[in-house]
């Protein structure tokens, strides 16, 4: 245990304990989940929710539900006592329709919106379930109360105790929680406020394409020119951890000049418009590619070229000496460029791993503007 040193400060400021001081005087970390329910016509309903907790009574171990007194999930929870609990992955475009979700819209604006497949339940007259979720809790309404605004007795908020009657897992997660392994992503939300102003963990931009130059997509529910002005204005910051072009539609994203390395990465972002048919049709589409610097890509795959020109003259050469009769010694030039290849290949895998921790600032930095 280290002491603090003589005269430090108190390394902390002391928060007034707020009403609902998990929410208002705290970053308190919760889960996001899709309830889903089922509207009086029979339709469903989706709407995304934090103020879920474990909840252990006498009776054992139940969850809490904490809702907005006016929202439809807790009308119909009230009237049919079931609704079904998903916990969806943390993939980027799957959090920019929870927060479509989260808008006060009619439930068929909003189910017209989801990109969510539903399944129905193998319960009878239960919710369906969301077929993207990692996991899905079936749950049965077993205690109800409103509480009150203090003062005009106003209602405020549902409260709900669930007992949980089935829980259906993907089987990838099934294995991993029976016989280990890595867990999945969930996304975390560190205070619920408002849609469009609630704390949450960054999600994990998926990459795909050669692991040399990955590529990304993201789902934004603003609309283009919004996310480039956002990316300028960040960059225009005197404190800006990242430098970069804006050409149009087309971003370039590097680290300043004081902290460049041969195994420096730089991103290439275009910001395009939401495809036709998308959830949000205003919003917009990211494309990243992580990827060296112009200037050592451009060495990187000129040293490709010479080495695949070299071997390909081996392999002629040798063949054409073999023909006439002659010894295939040239061929040993042609295994000598795929030894080669591997060998630059390798380097280059080495110098990303040099360059990890450069990479995160700059995937921190688009995640932080983007904030999808
Ligand atoms: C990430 C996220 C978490 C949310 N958590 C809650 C919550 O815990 N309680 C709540 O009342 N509303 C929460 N909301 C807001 C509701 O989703 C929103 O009020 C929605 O319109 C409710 O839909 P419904 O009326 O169909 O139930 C959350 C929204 C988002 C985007």
């Amino acid at each position: 245990m280290l002491p603090l040193p003589a005269g430090a400060a108190f390394p902390f400021v002391s928060i007034p304990l707020r009403p609902r001081f998990f929410q208002a005087s705290a970053f308190f970390p919760m889960p996001v989940v899709l309830l889903a329910t089922v509207n009086a016509d029979g339709t469903p309903n989706l709407a995304p929710y934090s103020l879920c907790f474990p909840h252990v009574t006498p009776e054992g171990h139940r969850l809490a539900l904490v809702m907005r007194q006016a929202s439809k999930s807790a009308e119909n929870l009230v009237r049919t006592g079931r609704v079904s609990v998903s916990f969806i992955p943390d993939r980027p475009e799957l959090m920019a329709n929870c927060k479509v979700l989260g808008q006060p819209l009619s439930s068929a604006e909003k189910m017209a919106k989801s990109v969510f497949t539903l399944v129905p339940s193998p319960r009878p007259d239960a919710p369906p379930l969301v077929g993207e979720a990692v996991q899905v809790f079936e749950c049965r309404l077993v205690a109800s109360e409103v509480a009150f605004e203090a003062g005009d007795g106003t209602p405020e908020e549902h409260r709900f105790v669930l007992e949980v009657e089935a829980i259906h897992m993907a089987p990838l997660w099934a294995e991993v929680l029976e016989s280990g392994g890595r867990g999945p992503r969930l996304p975390v939300d560190y205070g619920f406020r408002r849609g469009s102003a609630t704390w949450m963990s960054r999600p994990g931009v998926v990459t795909s394409g050669p692991r040399i130059r990955p590529v990304f997509e993201v789902a934004i529910d603003r609309p283009p020119a919004r996310v480039v002005a956002e990316f300028k204005a960040a960059l225009a910051h005197p404190e800006a951890p990242i430098v970069g072009k804006i050409r149009g539609d087309v971003l370039q994203l590097g680290l300043p000049a004081r902290e460049l390395t041969t195994w420096s990465p730089s991103v290439d972002l275009r910001v395009d418009p939401s495809p036709p048919g998308a959830a949000d049709p205003t919003g917009s589409i990211v494309r990243g590619r992580i990827g060296p610097q112009p200037q050592v890509w451009t060495t990187f795959m000129f040293f490709h070229m010479m080495i695949a020109l070299i071997g390909l003259g081996g392999l002629m050469w040798g063949v054409a000496a073999l023909t006439a009769g002659g010894s295939g010694w040239p061929l040993w030039i042609a295994a000598g460029a795929v030894f080669m290849h591997a060998f630059v290949a390798g380097a280059a895998f080495i110098g990303q791993g040099l360059g990890a921790d450069q990479t995160f600032k700059l995937r921190s930095f688009i995640d932080q503007v983007l904030d999808p």
